[in-house]
């Protein structure tokens, strides 16, 4: 049995996104297909994501310095219990998608935060005499895209797909449902398209 963990990034109602409406084609193929596995679905824009700021910083360095959990502020241990329940809910699932808006070329500023949670030395990845090494083997990946223009997924696809392999991911497909704004009169075609692939590679994912 697998867990497949959907990691939505979008603040809009799901039935006004391009992205969220594809990704759910995906979501339900995979499940209906899957019945037995476990599917968990987070969207980082209705949950708590810590940035790493300067009281993050901080705290990191005061329990690099000895001190304890309950030496740290409020603030500190909200963040960190936060950031560790990032990590430890991801290295839970072994499967993952993505559903990101391309906003400027880029997936939402709170995925890079989510990112920055999944990062920990000795938990995701260590460190080799032959440089960093990921260690979540054996998982696979997928990013849904969904753009107004025509970009390829640019930089948000190719830079999640990087820190996934960082991790150990190495098994990283993407869908660009991408043009519905550059091309409104095939807005519907462009979505349903999205939705049909989506479906397809969502039951066999
Ligand atoms: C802040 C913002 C920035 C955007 N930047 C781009 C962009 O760089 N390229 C593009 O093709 N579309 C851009 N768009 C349009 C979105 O990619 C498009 O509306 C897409 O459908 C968003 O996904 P969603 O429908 O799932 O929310 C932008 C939209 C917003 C709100």
């Amino acid at each position: 049995m697998s867990k497949l963990l959907v990691v939505k990034v979008n603040p809009k109602p799901a039935g006004q996104s391009v992205g969220l409406t594809v990704g759910e084609a995906f979501v339900n193929a995979y499940k209906e297909a899957n019945p037995a596995d476990a599917v968990t679905e987070t969207n980082l824009f209705e949950r708590y994501i810590p940035e790493v700021d300067g009281s993050m910083l901080a705290a990191w360095g005061a329990l690099a310095a000895g001190k304890t959990f309950a030496d740290l502020s409020e603030t500190q241990q909200k963040q960190l219990e936060a950031s560790g329940a990032i990590l430890e809910e991801f290295m839970a699932h072994d499967k993952y998608v993505f559903i990101t808006p391309m906003w400027n070329l880029m997936f939402p500023a709170r995925l890079k935060s989510y990112i920055d949670a999944l990062c920990v030395a000795g938990k995701t990845f260590h460190y080799t005499a032959n440089g960093p090494e990921g260690l979540l083997k054996n998982k696979k990946a997928f990013h849904i895209v969904a753009s107004g223009g025509v970009h390829q997924g640019a930089y948000g696809d190719k830079y999640l797909r990087g820190i996934l392999n960082f991790i150990g991911i190495e098994d990283v497909g993407s869908l660009y449902v991408e043009g519905h704004a550059f091309t409104p009169d095939k807005a519907g075609e462009i979505i349903e398209a999205g939705k049909a692939q989506a479906g397809d590679i969502g039951k066999r994912f």
